[in-house]
């Protein structure tokens, strides 16, 4: 078993863990950045539409108005003074990345701004067109590895967090190489930071990359801290459909710049769904698509950029349009095939302003949390800045301490040798991963019901027998991350389940409308010592 220490642990290389470890470098803060695949794969890197933020060069724009779109998009959900405090250092977000080097798109030398769904002015700044979340890891990925405070493990899988009387010392992980694990790895921090993303890859239909597993929420409800609103996932109205399936997003921005949805025979159909259109929220917007989709008995719809000059199409969507001409559609004179795709996970860890969650030391953020901003419906383009904004807040918080471990690490978790690691896959788990997928989106997809939610929990049941027979749970990298697709995918369903109403990105075909009181649902499980395998 190998043993490494620093004052900080995280575990994820998206946004917001490169940014915590560059911020807390800047302060003299040494921290290992463990990532389950490799730096680039992650949602940070795919980001498409930009950035949101409140800067003083855009005279239509004010701090109170992006507020007020937040809270409106949260379906009463969104805490106000969260919002407010969040949205209010975006100005001071957008510095920190001008400064370490994001290169974001100008005109004459001006930080240009676009639109998406529900933002009442155009204030979403975006680089290299379409390619916000490359321009921003790029750079990032750069400063980390050139840091000399930071160190980095890819294909280093987390599997459980070190929490004794509430307290996290840690994480246990394992790292891998080709389908081989290597070596249990126990990396001890004074402070673990969970910066792991979002949940996408529970659905068959996703936008997300393949990390996006919820294994952070796993993790963490595992070693007690609280879980809080895990029902609500946003489904974006528009991912690209070839052979079957989603293939990747066609962002909204394209709306934002003129995109018109038409059905089947050509006419446009959005206004007959909402006055707002291609813009109105997202949840309108996937429902409508999802509507249409059943009523032209096709399985996508149509997206209609025809109509904007060649020229802006090649400036603002230059990746977009080269990964259509990958499936041979031409977005400059063809229609573009777009369904509804999960896309980011609203619920997460319950954390407070600080990015603390409920177990002491142990920190969350990013797409992972449930910080108060997105409510019951994530405005476009909040989820990055909220990464900035936390990165900024939880390496101020972090102190050092110079004794790193007051316990004896290997008696007070003794299960950490006992566990019987096997290599490579399994034609079981691939079945389960591919079973989950599937009943996910038909069960606790875009519509729910009680049947729909039940019937999922059932699944999960069985599944989970399944796995403990045959012992899959011990298969490295697979097992260990199905352990955690069931555990999410349960909590998700419990919260659909519990929640009787519709509200925001949740729609109950059985509870249609929303209750006149918005409440928040919490899980959290009994805390034990030990997690055993
Ligand atoms: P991620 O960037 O997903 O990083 C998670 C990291 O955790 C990964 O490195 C992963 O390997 C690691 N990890 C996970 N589990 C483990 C484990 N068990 N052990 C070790 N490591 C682990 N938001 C916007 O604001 N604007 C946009 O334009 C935008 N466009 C998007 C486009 C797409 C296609 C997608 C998928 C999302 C988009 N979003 C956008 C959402 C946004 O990109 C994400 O919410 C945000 O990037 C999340 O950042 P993160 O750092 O929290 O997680
Ligand atoms: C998009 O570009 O449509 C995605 C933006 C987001 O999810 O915030």
């Amino acid at each position: 078993m190998d043993i490494h220490k620093a004052p900080v642990i995280i575990i994820g290389s998206g946004i917001a863990g490169l940014l915590t470890a560059l911020k807390l470098s800047d302060s003299g803060i040494e921290s290992i950045v463990v990532t389950k695949t490799v730096l680039k794969e992650n949602s940070s890197w795919m980001a498409q539409g930009g950035i949101a933020a409140v800067l003083p060069e855009n005279h239509a724009d004010s701090i109170e108005l992006h507020v007020k779109d937040t809270l409106i998009a949260g379906a009463g959900l969104a805490d106000e003074s969260v919002t407010r405090s969040i949205l209010a250092e975006g100005q001071l977000a957008i510095q920190d990345l001008i400064k370490l080097g994001v290169p974001f798109d100008r005109v004459d030398g001006k930080l240009t701004f676009t639109k998406e769904a529900a933002h009442s002015t155009q204030r979403i700044l975006h680089a290299g067109g379409d390619a916000t979340g490359r321009s921003i890891q790029d750079t990032l990925i750069y400063k980390v590895q050139h840091d000399p405070h930071i160190t980095i493990y890819e294909q280093c899988i987390a599997t459980r967090l070190l929490v004794h009387d509430n307290r996290c010392y840690g994480v246990e992980a394992l790292r891998y190489q080709d389908g081989e694990w290597v070596e249990p790895q126990l990396l001890l921090g004074q402070h673990t930071v969970l910066a792991t993303g979002g949940i996408g890859r529970l659905y068959a239909q996703t936008t997300n990359p393949p990390i996006a597993t919820g294994d952070g929420i796993a993790l963490a409800y595992e070693a007690g801290a609280k879980i809080q609103d895990m029902e609500f996932v946003q489904f974006h109205p528009t991912a690209f459909w070839a052979d079957g399936q989603v293939r990747f997003l066609i962002s909204e921005a394209l709306r934002g710049e003129g995109g018109i949805l038409r059905d089947k025979a050509g006419n446009a159909f959005a206004q007959q769904y909402h006055p707002m259109g291609e813009l109105a929220p997202r949840d309108i917007v996937t429902r409508a698509i999802s509507a249409q989709i059943v009523k032209d008995q096709q399985p996508f719809v149509w997206l209609d950029i025809t109509h904007l000059p060649n020229k802006t199409i090649e400036t603002r969507f230059p990746n977009i349009l080269k990964a259509c001409q990958s499936f041979g559609i031409d977005i400059r004179q063809d229609l573009i095939p777009v369904a509804p795709a999960a896309h980011y996970g609203m619920g997460g860890i319950l954390v407070n302003t600080q990015g603390q969650t409920t177990v002491q030391n142990l920190y969350a953020i990013g797409e992972v949390v449930s910080s108060g901003l997105h409510g019951a419906n994530r405005l476009a383009s909040n989820s990055l800045l909220e990464c900035v904004v936390f990165a900024r807040r939880v390496s101020a918080h972090v102190e050092t301490f110079s004794e790193i471990l007051p316990i004896d690490i290997l008696s007070t978790f003794p299960a950490l040798n006992a566990t019987q690691w096997q290599a490579g896959g399994h034609k079981l788990l691939n079945h389960g991963v591919d079973r989950i997928r599937k009943m996910m989106w038909t069960n606790v997809g875009i519509l729910r019901s009680q049947s729909s939610l039940s019937a999922m929990l059932a699944e999960i049941d069985t599944l989970e027998q399944e796995a403990i027979e045959h012992n899959l749970f011990s298969w490295v990298p697979l097992g260990v991350e199905y352990r955690k697709m069931l555990l999410a995918s349960r909590l998700i369903a419990q919260g659909a389940l519990k929640r009787e109403e519709s509200r925001g990105a949740h729609y109950r075909l059985d509870f249609t409308e929303a209750l006149p009181h918005a409440t928040h649902n919490i899980q959290q499980m009994m805390r034990r010592q030990e997690v055993h395998f």
